[in-house]
């Protein structure tokens, strides 16, 4: 098992199910890791506040932070030159208006992420100040019309400036607000000449984050790599899983083993050797039945604490199309359904931390809980 720095034991609080499935009580949780404690569950601005600005802007990261996020969340990919921005895979088509530079319209290419054939343009044909001179657009502008005014306005942020916008954050807003990177696509951007890994301690050591207490966690949906870090690094570190599939680098090297092998009690247990948590997919924790409300938890929760492991499920969003049936407000996918009631029952279920595009929900969900408690 993975050496942890301190534990301290918090129960968590129970809470009836609402919207249909059936009332549990929480599972004990697990201790929490050291600088950690602050606040239970953990509510961390997926991709900053994307549920109301452009993902993975400075704007973006500075409103989940200002609405009460304890973590921010950079997923990190790299430029020609070897420098880390945040973006949520190495194709920006989709969040950028690099197709409308036809400086750029050369860059155009296909290639090979993961085994799927993607075509686009890719940061790591772009140096960090050709990558500057792009601005961000909303990735899902059909769900989220709204944040289609803030297109164009935010560059494509260096790793290291949300580093400086959450210390001068945490300044400010005199609190510790922590960041959440992680390694996205390891395998292909090793095979492209361009491992993130090295940069992520390096940007960490720089800044003073790589030690215990630092306020980050690091997460990767591959296994080796965070094996590898945890020989380097000094904070916790998170492995991802999926309801499908499994890690690439297992995929890469012939190994069998998917997610579904990484959440049985004994994959756990061999994860806690290398991570002190998991970021599983929320449908692993609490699925669907079959009419798409909620049904009854599954163990994943008391295994996981069982092996030692905290549970930072992802994603929880406030529109109708990703919500349970029965909490969604109308047949308008877009429109506002009832996320508090969704994370009412992802806390009784016992999660440690939840990732949220709509932060401000986050904090008000949890503020009911303890007010209730
Ligand atoms: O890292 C947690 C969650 O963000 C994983 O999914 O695809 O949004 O990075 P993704
Ligand atoms: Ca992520």
């Amino acid at each position: 098992m993975r050496p942890k720095i301190l534990r301290l034991s918090v129960l968590a609080t129970a809470l009836a199910l609402v919207g249909g499935a059936s009332a549990v009580v929480a599972e004990p949780a697990p201790d929490s890791v050291a600088g950690h404690e602050t606040a239970r569950p953990l509510i961390i601005g997926h991709r900053g506040a994307s549920g109301y600005r452009p993902e993975h802007t400075l704007a973006s990261y500075e409103l989940a932070a200002r609405m009460g996020a304890d973590y921010v969340e950079p997923d990190l990919v790299t430029t020609k030159d070897g420098v880390l921005v945040a973006r949520h895979e190495p194709e920006i088509g989709g969040t950028t208006d690099v197709a409308n530079h036809p400086e750029f319209t050369a860059r155009r290419t296909t290639k090979s992420l993961d085994g799927v054939a993607t075509t686009g343009w890719f940061t790591e044909d772009f140096t960090l100040a050709e990558l500057k001179t792009l601005r961000a657009v909303e990735r899902l502008p059909q769900v989220r019309q709204e944040n289609t005014i803030f297109n164009g306005r935010y560059q494509v942020p260096t790793f290291q400036e949300v580093i400086d916008l959450v210390k001068r954050l945490s300044r400010e807003l005199h609190r510790d607000i922590g960041i959440y990177p992680e390694t996205k696509h390891p395998t292909y951007f090793r095979t492209q000449g361009r491992a993130l890994e090295p940069k992520l301690v390096d940007a960490l050591n720089r800044n003073g984050l790589n030690r215990p207490g630092a306020k980050v966690f690091v997460q990767s949906f591959e296994v080796s790599n965070l094996k590898a870090l945890n020989r380097q690094l000094r904070v916790p570190l998170v492995q991802l899983t999926s309801s499908t599939g499994a890690p690439f680098d297992f995929t890469d090297t012939g190994d069998p083993r998917t997610y579904a092998d990484l959440v049985t009690p004994a994959g756990l247990r061999e994860v806690a050797t290398y991570a002190d948590g998991i970021g599983p997919e929320k449908i692993q924790i609490i699925p669907r039945d079959a009419a798409g409300n909620l049904a009854a938890p599954t163990t994943l929760v008391r295994d996981a604490h069982a092996a030692g492991l905290t549970l930072h499920p992802y994603t929880f969003r406030a529109e109708n199309t990703f919500l349970p049936t029965n909490l969604r407000s109308s047949a308008d996918p877009n429109a506002y359904g009832n996320l508090f009631a969704e994370l009412q029952a992802y806390f009784a279920a016992g999660v440690d931390g939840v990732f949220t595009d709509n932060t401000d929900i986050g904090i008000a969900t949890r503020t009911e809980l303890r007010a209730a408690a």
